[in-house]
């Protein structure tokens, strides 16, 4: 049980079973079947991380669930820009990072992580193009075995964001990152374009190199077209 008064340790882990009120980013709400998914949080107090560099823990985190991912589905699972995980162009899990501030430093943060494991049918009116892990293996996932993989992933990635080690996170991030180097059609104020996915900076934006120029877009300005 989580007490009021007792503060909370970092690293402690909530898992649902089930969610009545699940949230998604953008105020969206995230569907789950009850007991079919993993549904989980994480409470970290990364108070090593200036502001500036918040964009630093989605990466972790995704990566760190790509990881653990990929001893299940070898091929196929990539990083959505910014931490959407997909598996061929269909959305397998997504992340919520909440944090909180106090002064210039990030007293604590949540990350809620939802995985599609072991849901075979999928509202397409609700959640989009959605995909799971058994529709692609064709058998059960176990629910426990999964998040102690994704658990013992975000430790690594995490020890490598205490100790600033950007250049493997980063690295690490754009080998799966999803469309990268690869010519693909986006959307922006001006409309629809051809443009190849460049880079993504430590402030979270991401790059695309079109028309002979480097454009810089935050979180919403840009659309993927599938
Ligand atoms: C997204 O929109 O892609 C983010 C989805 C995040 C869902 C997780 S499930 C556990 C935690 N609790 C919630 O209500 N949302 C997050």
């Amino acid at each position: 049980m989580v007490s009021n008064s007792e503060p909370l340790p970092e690293g402690t882990v909530i898992m649902a079973d089930d969610q009545f009120a699940g949230r998604g980013q953008q105020n969206n709400v995230w569907h789950s079947r009850a007991g079919l998914n993993l549904t989980f949080s994480i409470f970290l107090r990364p108070f090593f991380l200036l502001p500036s560099n918040q964009f630093m823990l989605n990466i972790a985190v995704s990566t760190a669930i790509n990881k653990a991912l990929e001893l299940f589905l070898p091929e196929g699972v990539k990083v959505k820009w910014p931490n959407d995980i997909f598996f061929g162009d269909r959305k397998l899990g997504g992340v919520l990072i909440e944090n909180s501030l106090q002064g210039n430093l990030i007293k604590t943060s949540i990350i809620g992580i939802g995985i599609n494991v072991n849901q075979r049918d999928f509202n397409v009116k609700k959640v989009g193009a959605a995909i799971s892990m058994c529709e692609i293996l064709q058998q059960d996932v176990d629910l426990v075995k999964l998040l102690s993989e994704i658990c013992l992933q975000m430790e690594q990635q995490y020890f490598l964001l205490k100790a600033c080690n950007y250049d493997v996170l980063f690295r690490e991030y754009l080998d799966r990152l999803y469309r990268f180097e690869q010519k693909a059609l986006y959307k922006d104020d001006n409309g629809i374009f051809e443009g190849k996915i460049v880079d993504v900076s430590s402030n979270g934006q991401l790059t695309i190199a079109a028309g002979g120029q480097n454009r810089n877009y935050n979180f919403k300005e840009v659309e993927f077209i599938f």
